[in-house]
């Protein structure tokens, strides 16, 4: 059961990324434009908002303000947009029939599998500029720029693009994959846009010198929610998870076994645990507790 602090922050995302994608639609006129907003915003819509919770909450800590404070034209809600556009835009592409090929996320079909390849191909194509357009939206122009600088670094060829490569090589490829190269891909994978949205986070707060003092603790912490991932591809069910699992794909546990991966998963979850009670955040707390007994 989620606390109730954990459903306002939420509700807060949800809002305001459905609001912001309403109102951008409401000045484009083109024949598909109704259906075509529909397709954006079901690509968008919840679920956990993991990455958006966590890096409201460290904006919060470190701009020492309460959510009550916050405005739909602050700064920080702009850059969550942008961050949710995102991750949105590499799970359509994920699940498109070229890459895994899979007909549920989120208790519900895939973008391709309900509305059709060539939609989801565009929508997928809409949310990465968009995700950019909204950045440069933010107030201050220096702001926007080092922005801009990290998600295109961090999403580009240099992370996800990367990762996603080099998994489809892997793919095809499997006797050349090692256990090394794995925590490799992971890293730019999954570990490219969580700990990428905390350093955000921390630069729309001004906090910059907190970035290297908590580096390791950004680090473990997609490490964590990723190997969870992996665990989940074995244990979990479509039912609970609401992604087809894939127990067969290549993941920590594959290499490592079951017992191993879940010690690792520990080992990490108590190391995020201790900075987080560092930084003084029972919220923090429970989001790193949450990464490592998730069921979904
Ligand atoms: C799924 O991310 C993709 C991975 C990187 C493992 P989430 O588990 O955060 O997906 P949603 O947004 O909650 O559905
Ligand atoms: C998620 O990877 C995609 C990216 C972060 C680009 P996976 O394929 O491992 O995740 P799920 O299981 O489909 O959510
Ligand atoms: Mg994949
Ligand atoms: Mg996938």
């Amino acid at each position: 059961m989620l606390p109730s602090w954990y459903s306002d922050y939420k509700s807060f995302i949800d809002k305001s990324i459905e609001s912001y994608l309403k109102t951008y639609f409401n000045n484009k006129v083109c024949i598909w434009s109704e259906k075509f907003k529909d397709i954006i915003l079901y690509a968008t819509k919840w679920w956990k908002r993991i990455r958006s919770i966590f890096a409201l909450e460290i904006y919060l800590i470190f701009s020492n303000k309460p959510l009550s404070t916050l405005d739909r034209d602050d700064d920080i809600v702009k850059f969550i947009i942008s961050l949710e556009c995102m991750h949105a835009y590499s799970l359509i592409h994920d699940d498109l029939p070229c890459m895994d090929d899979d007909e549920y996320r989120r208790w519900e079909l895939t973008t391709w599998k309900k509305f059709g390849e060539y939609q989801a191909v565009l929508a997928w194509d809409l949310l990465n500029t968009l995700s950019f357009e909204i950045l440069s939206q933010i107030s201050d122009p220096k702001i926007a720029i080092s922005l801009v600088q990290l998600l295109s670094s961090h999403t580009g060829f240099y992370w996800m693009v990367w990762w996603q490569v080099d998994d489809m090589y892997f793919e095809c490829n499997k006797e050349a994959l090692t256990h090394d190269n794995l925590v490799g891909l992971h890293n730019k994978k999954t570990g490219a846009l969580i700990k990428s949205s905390i350093i955000w986070a921390l630069i729309v707060a001004n906090s910059n010198s907190d970035i290297e003092k908590y580096s390791i603790f950004w680090e473990k912490i997609w490490l964590a929610f990723q190997i969870k991932d992996d665990i989940l591809d074995i244990e979990g069910s479509l039912k609970d998870t609401g992604k087809s699992v894939w127990w067969e794909k290549k993941g920590f546990v594959h290499f490592m076994w079951l017992e191993k991966t879940k010690k690792e998963l520990e080992a990490l979850i108590e190391y995020c645990l201790n900075s987080a009670k560092e930084l003084n955040s029972e919220k923090l707390e429970f989001i790193v507790r949450y990464i490592g007994e998730r069921k979904r």
